[in-house]
């Protein structure tokens, strides 16, 4: 990750230099002083882009002099409408447009310290990169970008502002590794033994092999992952950060838990080839519960969560099951396969119920990319959101917005729950082409017992093919900011 440091303003003599531009503002401090030593050159630019400070506006000088390789001023528009999101968005920015140097500063003028804190956050979301598979890459496309100063008038309260937000920026760099890894490489064992890697920041890690969840009655989910090579994992994690460090969780915990298909030909239903690649991200629902676990843990939030997470690999083979099995899940209810494509929900079916058999939590909140058609619905914006609990779904929406991980409430209703009834079994495992994201949602709401409960479908915000101001295109880590807030806002302390 990169290296972000804070110190008091003095114009940097080399290097580059970032200044955070407020509508209205007038030069002072480390910008009247970069423009002093420039002869100028900064007011002119300004003037000849027309650069007024408008909120995402950029204006870029080249060697402007005064030993400095660049001056980038990045708007932050009316200083009445900033917030966290335009700040983490500035800094952003602000590290896009200095990516191949190797030493960069940023002024942030008169922001108050928790303010440059959240320019910090921005700007370590933008820098993550996914490098790890390649071995040559041209060299002015390099990015050399290593220590990024921030400069304010209170640094050590800057940074001790940055220290929590640093943990979510660890969580969420975490998911995007684990969502952009290879599927050769990232099968349900791999990603097992990575979630084991969290105890080293004091979560406890249990994890569970196929005759575990045998004995456990897990037939939903052994019935996907019957069919290939990888044998399945569930991992159990458990932060008790309200309770202290006692084996046993004091309170209810609150509840996460991911869908894990580490990669998704649909089976015997087998899917088209174009686009299959994209497969490799159908475990980001448990991509972001692991990020969210580790971002806990790394802020050490004082609150007692639970992560679970399914992770098992959809391939057609011999030994696959087929379109027309029944098969009898965790909470004993049978249902029939007519689509093996449609295998995220089996999977949710099984975790869910034992998270709830085993924790009674306080509320659970599933993330997965379970259907073709959010994407339809919602496209690359707000993820779908389908909930028993007003409440629940309000302070999610609301967190969401905060966040800019936004999300958007679809209806749960019996008329719905119709369409996935069985001639053979208490259920099917598709509805058929209406409402396919709710049918959906109804299925795993049969395996919700009358809890709080929330059901994020993220099949259109989990990768990005292009980049955003806080997100490199790629792996989003959707959900890790967005639960991270809604934990901080509502259930620590
Ligand atoms: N993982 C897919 C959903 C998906 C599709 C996520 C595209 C991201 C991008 C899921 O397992 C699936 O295949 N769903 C089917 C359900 C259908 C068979 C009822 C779908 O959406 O087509
Ligand atoms: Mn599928
Ligand atoms: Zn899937």
């Amino acid at each position: 990750m990169l290296d972000i440091a804070f110190a008091k303003p003095a114009l940097p003599r080399s290097g580059a230099l970032v200044l955070l531009v407020g509508e209205g503002e007038m030069p002072f401090g480390v910008w009247q002083q970069a423009d002093e030593a420039t002869g100028g050159a900064i007011t002119r630019a300004f003037a000849v882009a027309g650069f007024k400070g408008g909120k995402g506006k950029i204006c870029t000088l080249l060697a402007p002099g005064a030993g400095l390789s660049r001056v980038v001023a990045v708007g932050l528009g009316k200083p009445a409408e900033l917030t966290a999101h335009v700040l983490n968005e500035a800094g952003g920015h602000a590290v896009a447009a200095v990516l191949t140097e190797p030493m960069s500063a940023i002024a942030t003028g008169p922001l108050q310290p928790t303010y440059a804190a959240e320019v910090a956050l921005g700007a370590s979301l933008r820098a993550y990169r996914f490098d790890k598979y390649r071995t040559k890459e041209m060299p002015e496309d390099m990015p050399k970008l290593a220590k990024l100063t921030l400069l304010t008038s209170e640094p050590a309260r800057a940074k001790s502002g940055w220290e929590p937000l640093q943990g979510v920026a660890k969580g969420v760099s975490l998911s995007r590794d684990l969502v952009s890894e290879p599927p050769n490489v990232l099968n349900p064992v791999e990603m097992a033994d990575r979630c084991k890697k969290l105890s080293e920041l004091g979560v406890r890690v249990e994890v569970l092999g196929p005759r575990d969840m045998g004995r456990l009655g897990f037939g939903a989910l052994l019935a996907v992952a019957q069919g290939s090579a990888n044998e399945p994992r569930m991992v159990v994690m458990q932060w008790h950060g309200a309770s202290g460090n006692g084996r046993k969780i004091k309170n209810k915990p609150v509840a996460f838990i991911g869908k894990g298909v580490t990669f998704d030909t649909g089976g015997i239903s087998l899917k088209p080839a174009g686009g299959m690649e994209d497969m490799k991200w159908d475990m980001a629902g448990a991509g972001t519960v692991v990020g969210l676990m580790a971002a806990l843990a790394a802020r050490k939030a004082k609150v007692d969560a639970v992560g679970l997470v399914g992770l098992v690999e959809n391939m057609p083979s011999g030994t696959a099951q087929r379109p027309g099995d029944v098969v009898t899940s965790c909470s004993g209810q049978t249902i029939e396969v007519i689509n093996t494509d449609a295998e995220g929900r089996l999977v949710l079916a099984d975790v869910l119920w034992y998270c709830q058999q085993r924790f009674d939590p306080h509320f659970m909140v599933d993330l997965a990319t379970l259907t073709g058609a959010m994407i339809v619905a919602l496209g690359h914006e707000y993820a779908g959101m389908f909930s028993n609990d007003d409440a629940l779904a309000q302070k999610l929406s609301a967190a969401g917005q905060a966040t800019d991980e936004k999300v958007w409430r679809f209806p749960l209703d019996d008329a719905y729950d119709r369409l996935i009834r069985s001639d053979i079994a208490d259920m099917k495992n598709i509805g058929g082409r209406p409402a396919g994201s709710i049918s959906a949602a109804q299925f795993i709401k049969r395996f919700v017992n009358n809890k709080p409960w929330a059901h994020l479908d993220i099949a259109g915000v989990a990768w990005s093919t292009k980049d955003a101001p806080c997100i490199p295109k790629g792996a989003t880590a959707f959900g890790v900011r967005l639960l991270d807030r809604l934990i901080a806002d509502h259930y620590e302390g």
